[in-house]
């Protein structure tokens, strides 16, 4: 969660670190501030979004060739003015901008007030800043040796940058535990949580590892060391990503763009890992770690969020197909439940962002106990894929929307790509079937495009019932966690509460929700529990609910008894998630773009979440 950015060279820093900012508000946008140094250093910063801090800033001249700028998801304290950060150190010499918590910033804070320190904010960053500040005072004036021995009695994460007021050629950044990518220009460094801020300027970049700190100077010169103070060579990497990529290409919302991006991510995602006719599939990472990999006892998977959802379907998959037995896991719940780990286990870790904190960690409690990790990321570079010991990209490309569409159903590809390599090798699945498996999967961005064409008649229903106050989503077997999915999209950015459900356990709890007023989407495309559904919607139907249903194209039978049908082309069961997700995730959509909500950046959300 947050988002900052540094820029030190000979261009103008205020439109780079405004721009950057923009490009980072997906990790929250509680406040944004910047700190300009140009003999004097001049701080501005505001409650709310980007655009907000640029209302304050407007008309004013603000020239500086260095700076650092930052947009807020509040952890320690409310999102005010005030605490937005950049964060000033007592004597106004210092500034630093900060991703990740101070654990013990409340120890630290109680001992710098004996010393005379006075706070103006809440946050554990104004604490870290004056903590650099007092070492700077008491055992060394230099900067970066400063920051060092700090961070060195610090507990917890970050991604900071800090600029001196009587330094203005060089800047310190530092992480542990959250990203940090430093751009390398023509004499000029950019710094950023991810790369979007500085695509445009360079794609050459260094990605700092966890207890690494750099230092940038105005020459053009760089260094990396370990926060044991040991010299590294960093590697330059050269970006994958393009400008367009980070663009809206014509759409009004990220989102959307990505919900139509789809059918061509999944290609992508394809490409070079199987072949229908000739009947191979190969995930690279898989292939590596091949031998203990089928020797695996169990799959344990591990994710947050939509990513759960998408681990759920895994486990659908692996059992169904390879015949191993899987868990799935909630990652904040794994790391902190003394969970029993084997040797012979294979953890699979979900993530599109590769940086959440709760994923990373029940990483790490795996790797204690020896297990295999296999990493799943979007984001390439990301710490997960990092902390992985072998790992498929989804390739989706940047997502930007707060509400994951497209990282999902890439996410699904790859595991049904790992079930089906496991399954062949393990034998566990016909030549036969694996091939019409394969050759439906290279089919599926064609199906897609299809549900796609359905947007106009999603968004008249969606006009229809974007009032309501409560929504159910129900589904069975690889549709269930698709209801959850569904579900979650709709909560996430139009504020209407929704629950997944299997759809038989509705009957559990649920179905005493059910009036006139409730609408119930129901997945019904998988031919296996067909007549069942059949049943559950009758259920409803005569509780008067309103029924929204998802059903094969041609379906006869549930049209008679639903209030609304959407036809989706029909796919090997195993693949329904990928093409049943997709009328859900629109229909979110619109009945937030009613309601008037901010899809791609709802309330209290953020997309990258480094905190526990
Ligand atoms: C946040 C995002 C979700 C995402 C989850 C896990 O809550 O808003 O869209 O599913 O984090 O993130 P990850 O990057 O690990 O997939």
């Amino acid at each position: 969660m947050c988002g900052i950015v540094g820029y030190i060279g000979n261009r103008d820093a205020f439109p780079i670190l405004i721009k950057g900012l923009k490009r980072l508000e997906y990790r929250g946008y509680d406040s944004a501030g910047v700190a300009l140094l140009n003999g004097d250093l001049a701080l501005y910063k505001k409650a709310g979004k980007v655009s907000e801090l640029e209302k304050i800033t407007n008309g004013q001249k603000l020239s500086a060739n260095i700076g650092i700028g930052h947009t807020r998801w509040a952890t320690h304290g409310e999102p005010n003015d005030n605490n937005a950060h950049p964060h000033i150190s007592q004597s106004g010499n210092l500034a630093i901008i900060h991703n990740g918590i101070i654990e013990n910033y409340a120890s630290i804070k109680a001992e710098l007030e004996k010393r005379g320190y006075k706070f103006s904010s809440d946050t554990d960053t104004e604490v870290l800043i004056n903590l650099i500040e007092e070492v700077r005072q008491k055992d060394t004036p230099i900067l970066e040796d400063a920051v060092r021995v700090a961070l060195n009695q610090v507990v917890g994460a970050y991604a900071i940058v800090v600029i001196d007021k009587n330094n203005p050629d060089q800047l310190v950044a530092a992480r542990k535990g959250s990203p940090l990518v430093i751009g390398v220009g023509d004499n000029e460094f950019f710094i950023a949580s991810d790369a979007s801020p500085i695509i445009e300027y360079t794609k050459n970049v260094v990605y700092l590892d966890d207890q690494e700190y750099a230092v940038v100077n105005r020459d053009g010169s760089f260094t990396v060391k370990t926060l044991a103070n040991i010299k590294m060579t960093p590697a330059i990497q050269e970006l994958e990503m393009s400008l367009e990529m980070i663009e809206k290409g014509g759409f009004e919302h990220f989102m959307l763009k990505e919900i139509y991006e789809q059918p061509k991510v999944i290609a992508d995602c394809l490409r070079g890992r199987m072949n229908a006719q000739q009947g191979w599939i190969k995930l690279g990472g898989l292939s590596e770690y091949i031998n203990r990999i089928d020797n695996a006892k169990r799959f344990l998977i591990s994710a947050c969020g939509t990513s759960w959802h998408s681990g759920l379907i895994g486990e659908y998959l692996i059992e169904d197909l390879a015949r191993v037995p899987v868990e799935v896991e909630y990652a904040s719940e794994f790391r902190y439940r003394n969970p029993i780990i084997n040797e012979d286990d294979v953890v699979i870790a979900i993530s599109q962002s590769g940086e959440t904190a709760d994923t990373l960690a029940a990483i790490g409690l795996a790797k204690q106990h020896r297990a295999l990790i296999y990493g799943i990321c979007n984001v390439i570079g990301s710490s997960i894929a990092r902390a992985s010991h072998a790992g498929s990209y989804t390739h989706a490309g940047p997502e930007i929307g707060v509400a994951s569409t497209k990282a999902f159903s890439t996410q699904i590809t790859i595991l049904t790509l790992i079930a089906l390599q496991i399954a062949q090798e393990k034998g566990t699945i016909s030549t036969s079937k694996l091939r019409e498996i394969l050759y439906e999967l290279e089919n599926i961005p064609k199906k897609i495009e299809e549900v796609l064409k359905l947007d106009s008649q999603i968004k008249e229903l969606a006009e229809i019932y974007k009032d309501a106050h409560n929504f159910l989503y129900l589904g069975r077997g690889y549709n269930f966690p698709v209801a959850l999915e569904g579900a979650l999209k709709l909560k996430e950015i139009s504020y209407i509460h929704a629950e997944g459900y299997p759809a038989a356990e509705m009957k559990h709890g649920p179905i005493a929700l059910i009036d006139e007023d409730m609408p119930v989407v129901f997945l019904a495309t998988n031919q296996s529990a067909y007549e069942k559904i059949v049943s559950n919607i009758q259920e409803v139907k005569a509780r008067k609910g309103k029924i929204i249903a998802v059903v094969h194209k041609g379906d006869t039978e549930i049209k008679k008894l639903a209030d609304h049908v959407i036809e989706v082309p029909e796919t090997e069961e195993v693949l329904s998630p990928l093409v049943s997700i997709v009328p859900l995730q629109l229909l979110a959509y619109h009945i937030a773009i009613f309601r008037g909500c901010n899809v791609d950046q709802p309330r209290n959300l953020a997309k990258s979440v480094t905190v526990e």
